[in-house]
C-alpha cells in the first residue's frame, strides 16, 4: 500500500520545542517507520512555513529581513529533525521557487474551476502605522470564545478561524491603536459552495474524537467564503493583474506545500508523485497540533475538492498540547523546552522514548523535568536497557553465539507466546495511531523479560545444565530481537545497535515487522555488547556520598573515663529519641567540664566498634590540623537528634556505614568569607548566608563540595584551626 504522511509545517520564525515534537513530528515518524516495517511505500514530507505575518512580525522586531529570519530557523529546525531521527523523505520550505510555482498553478486551477472570485472587503487599517493590518497585525476579542488576543485570521484559544470584521474591539498589534476599516479588493475562496460536500465527507469519517468533534461543530456553524490574499509584500505573488502589492494568504500557500514537497521529492529522486496523489488507494495521513485542525480538515480538503483529481485526507491525527510546569508554551515568556538544547543534553532516543510514553493524545500533558528524568531512568535505563545488556552480555560471555533451543517448558512457552502477542497488539495500536498504548505493550514485554530472566536464573542453570541454559538464553535473545524490531519506530538508534549485537551485518531498518518473531539462527556469532544508556544524573544523585551518612546534632549528657585506656573518654550522648555511648580520644584536648552539656556532631550510622572493651555506638566529628583538635558544632544551639544538612539537603543515610567507607570520605574545615578556602578555594553551589562570613565552616566532599549547616545555622569547629584541617 502507498502511504502519504504530511506533518504540519512549523513557522520558520523560531526554534521548534518539545511540544511541537510530541504533538506532531514524533507521532508521524513512529507511524512512518511502522508503515515502512510493514512493507508499505511511505512518503513523508514537511518543511518550514516561511511566509505570512508570523515571519514579518518577527523580522520587524529583530530588525532583520524576512529572508534572514527564515534562513536562520529553517537551518536550525532541519537539523533538529535530522538529529532526532525524524525520517522525512523531504523537509522542504515554502520560500523555494518550485513551491511558489506549484502554489500559483494551484491558485489558477481553482480560479479556472470557478472557485475563486474577486470582491471588495472592509479591512482593518491602522491610522497611526498607516497600513492595512493582516492576520497577526490585528488583535481583538474572539466572538466565539471571548478570548481577548485573537488574531485577524484565527483565535489561538478556541481554534476558530476568523474574518477580521468579526473581531470585537480590534486594535493594531504593533501600536495598540483602535483600527479603522477601509475597503480593499481581494480574492475569495468560495468555501460556501463546498459546504455540503464537506459535511458529507466528514460524516463518513471516524477520526479521533478531538478532530471529528471540532470539525463537525465547525461545519455546523456554516461555512463562509474566505479571502485568500493579503495586503503584505512577503509571500507568494498573486498570479493576476492588479495584485502586484498583495500576496497569497500564508495558509493557502502552506498547505499546498504537501503537494509541492511531494513533487519536489519526485523531481529530486526521479520518482513519481502521482502514485501518492492520484492513486485512489493511496492513503493520506496528516499529523498536527490541535490549533491546526480546521486548516487540515476543512480548508485543505476544500481546496483539494475545488482542484479535483487529488487525494483527500484519509485520516487527520491531532494531538493536544504539552504544558510546561502547568503553563502553556510561550516563546516570549521563555516557557518551554527547546529542541536544540534538549538534543545537546540527551540522546535522541531518550527524548523519543519520553515523548512516546507521554504523548498528549487525549488531553494536555504537563511536562516537568522531574518526570522527564524519572521516566527515562526508570523505564528506559533501569528496566529496558539493563535487561537487554544483561541478556546480551551473559550470552556473549557464556556462548559467544546464539545457542540452540532445546526442550521448552511451560514458562518458555509463555515467553514465546508473550512475544507473539506483543507483536500483534502493537500492530493494531500503531495502525490506529495509538502510540501510547503501543509503547505500553512494548514495556510490558520488557517487564515480562525481566521476570523471565530472573525466574530462569540462567547463571545458576549454566553451572549444571548447559543445554537448558542455552534454551533460556535462546528465548531471551528472541525477546531482545523482538524488542529491537518492535521498538525501532520509537528508539531507532538503539534498536539498530541491539540488532548489531545480535550478530546481524545489516541494519534493522532493512527488515520487516515480522522479523521481530523470526527464529534466530543458532551458531550466529554475537558481538560484544556495551551498555545502551547511562542513567541521567539528577541533582540528588550528585549527593552520592551524602546519601550514605547520618550525621546528627547530639548533646553530651555524661563524661566518664574509659576504664582501660588512659587517653579515652566514654561519653553518653542524647540523640533526642535515644541515648548512645561513644568512645572518644579527646582527653588531651578537652576536660570533662568543657564537654558536659555541649552540642556535638555524631555520625550515627557508623558500624559500632569496640574500643578496648567498650562498645562505641557512633563517632564524634572533630577537625584536626595536626596541632589542634576542635569538635564540630552548630554555631547556635540545636535540638539533639537534628540531622545535619549539606547544601540544603538533609543527610538520610539509613544503612549502616562501614568504617572503611567512611574513612574514604573527605570532610574539611574551611574559612568562609567572600571566598571559601580550605586546602584550596572552593566554589559552593549553594547560597551562603551573609552571617556565615567570617566564620569557619565545614565542607563535605561529594561529587562537588557541599557546605554543612542546619537550616540557617552554620556548622563550625568550636575553635579556630588551620583551614584545610581534616575532620575525622
Ligand atoms: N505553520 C503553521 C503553524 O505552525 C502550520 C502550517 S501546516 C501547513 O501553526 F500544512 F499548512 F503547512
Ligand atoms: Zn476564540
Amino acid at each position: 500500500m502507498k502511504i502519504f504522511i504530511g506533518v504540519a509545517w512549523p513557522y520558520a520564525n523560531g526554534v521548534v520545542h518539545l511540544g511541537h515534537i510530541m504533538g506532531a513530528y514524533l507521532p508521524a515518524d513512529i507511524f512512518a517507520r511502522f508503515q515502512r516495517l510493514k512493507g508499505n511505500e511511505v512518503l513523508m514530507v514537511s518543511g518550514s512555513d516561511e511566509h505570512g505575518t508570523p515571519i514579518t512580525i518577527t523580522a520587524e522586531k529583530e530588525g532583520k529581513s524576512p529572508q534572514e529570519i527564515v534562513d536562520r530557523y529553517h537551518k536550525i529546525n532541519s537539523e533538529v529533525m535530522e538529529k532526532l531521527g525524524i525520517s522525512f523523505d523531504l523537509y522542504y520550505r515554502t520560500s523555494d521557487k518550485n513551491h511558489e510555482k506549484v502554489v500559483k498553478d494551484f491558485f489558477l486551477k481553482l480560479w479556472n474551476n470557478g472557485y475563486l472570485y474577486e470582491d471588495k472587503m472592509l479591512l482593518p487599517y491602522c491610522p497611526s502605522c498607516k497600513r492595512y493590518l493582516p492576520d497577526r497585525y490585528v488583535v481583538g476579542t474572539c466572538p466565539y470564545c471571548g478570548y481577548e488576543n485573537a488574531h485577524g485570521d484565527q483565535c489561538d484559544n478556541c481554534g476558530h478561524t476568523l474574518d477580521p470584521k468579526e473581531l470585537i474591539n480590534p486594535r493594531c498589534a504593533i501600536c495598540n491603536t483602535p483600527t479603522e476599516f477601509k475597503e480593499s479588493k481581494h480574492i475569495f475562496f468560495a468555501l460556501s459552495k463546498l459546504e455540503n460536500r464537506l459535511l458529507e465527507w466528514i460524516e463518513s469519517k471516524d477520526w479521533r474524537d478531538n478532530v471529528q468533534k471540532f470539525t463537525t461543530q465547525f461545519l455546523k456553524g456554516g461555512l463562509k467564503d474566505r479571502a485568500i490574499t493579503r495586503d503584505i509584500n512577503w509571500g507568494v505573488e498573486v498570479p493576476l493583474e492588479g495584485y502586484e502589492n498583495k500576496r497569497i494568504y500564508v495558509w493557502f500557500d502552506a498547505v499546498i506545500g504537501y503537494l509541492s514537497a511531494s513533487m519536489e521529492w519526485a523531481r529530486r529522486n526521479g520518482d513519481s508523485w502521482e502514485k501518492f496523489w492520484k492513486d485512489p488507494e493511496a492513503r493520506h495521513y496528516y499529523f498536527l497540533g490541535k490549533d491546526n485542525i480546521p486548516f487540515h480538515t476543512i480548508i485543505w480538503p476544500a481546496m483539494i475538492m475545488a482542484h479535483g483529481d487529488l487525494n483527500l485526507p484519509y485520516n487527520v491525527i491531532a494531538n493536544e498540547y504539552l504544558q510546561f510546569s502547568g503553563r502553556k508554551f510561550s516563546k516570549s515568556k521563555k516557557i518551554g523546552v527547546w529542541m536544540p538544547e534538549l538534543l545537546e543534553n540527551f540522546h535522541p532516543d531518550m527524548i523519543r522514548f519520553y515523548g512516546a510514553v507521554n504523548m498528549p493524545e487525549m488531553r494536555d500533558f504537563n511536562f516537568t523535568w522531574e518526570n522527564f528524568i524519572d521516566t527515562i531512568n526508570d523505564l528506559l535505563v533501569d528496566k529496558f536497557s539493563n535487561l537487554v545488556y544483561r541478556i546480551l552480555s551473559f550470552a556473549y560471555r557464556n556462548f559467544g553465539e546464539i545457542p540452540p533451543r532445546g526442550d521448552v517448558d511451560d514458562l518458555d512457552r509463555v515467553a514465546i507466546k508473550t512475544i507473539m502477542n506483543t507483536r500483534k497488539n502493537m500492530d493494531e495500536y500503531l495502525e490506529n495511531a495509538e502510540f501510547k498504548n503501543a509503547i505500553k505493550e512494548w514495556l510490558n514485554l520488557v517487564r515480562f523479560g525481566n521476570t523471565y530472566f530472573v525466574r530462569k536464573a540462567p547463571w545458576e542453570l549454566c553451572k549444571n545444565d548447559r543445554d537448558k541454559c542455552g534454551t533460556t538464553i535462546n528465548i531471551c535473545l528472541q525477546l531482545v530481537q523482538a524488542l529491537a524490531v518492535l521498538g525501532s519506530p520509537f528508539i531507532p538508534y538503539t534498536s539498530n545497535r541491539i540488532w548489531k549485537y545480535l550478530g546481524n551485518e545489516d541494519t534493522v531498518f532493512e527488515h520487516g515487522w515480522n522479523d521481530s518473531i523470526k527464529n534466530l539462527k543458532p551458531g550466529t556469532k554475537l558481538k560484544e555488547p556495551e551498555h545502551l544508556f547511562n542513567r541521567i544524573e539528577t541533582d540528588e544523585e550528585r549527593f552520592e556520598k551524602w546519601e550514605q551518612v547520618d550525621i546528627r546534632v547530639a548533646k553530651v549528657k555524661e563524661v566518664n573515663n574509659h576504664p582501660d585506656a588512659e587517653r579515652l573518654y566514654v561519653l553518653t550522648l542524647d540523640l533526642g529519641t535515644e541515648e548512645r555511648n561513644v568512645v572518644a580520644g579527646l582527653k588531651k584536648y578537652y576536660s570533662p567540664e568543657e564537654l558536659l552539656g555541649r552540642d556535638v556532631l555524631v555520625i550515627a550510622n557508623l558500624e559500632p566498634a569496640t574500643l578496648r572493651g567498650v562498645k562505641s555506638q557512633g563517632m564524634l566529628l572533630a577537625g584536626d590540623d595536626g596541632e589542634n583538635v576542635a569538635l564540630l558544632k552548630p554555631v547556635e544551639h540545636v535540638e539533639p537528634g537534628t540531622r545535619v544538612m549539606a547544601n540544603g539537603v538533609e543527610c538520610f543515610g539509613e544503612k549502616t556505614l562501614k568504617f572503611k567507607k567512611f574513612k574514604k570520605m573527605k570532610i574539611e574545615v574551611v574559612n568562609i568569607d567572600n571566598k571559601v578556602v580550605g586546602e584550596k578555594e572552593y566554589d559552593i553551589d549553594f547560597p551562603l548566608k551573609e552571617e556565615w562570613k567570617g566564620h569557619q565552616g565545614v565542607i563535605f566532599h561529594d561529587k562537588k563540595p557541599l557546605i554543612l549547616h542546619v537550616g540557617e545555622i552554620l556548622i563550625t569547629p568550636d575553635k579556630k584551626i588551620k583551614p584545610g584541617g581534616q575532620v575525622r
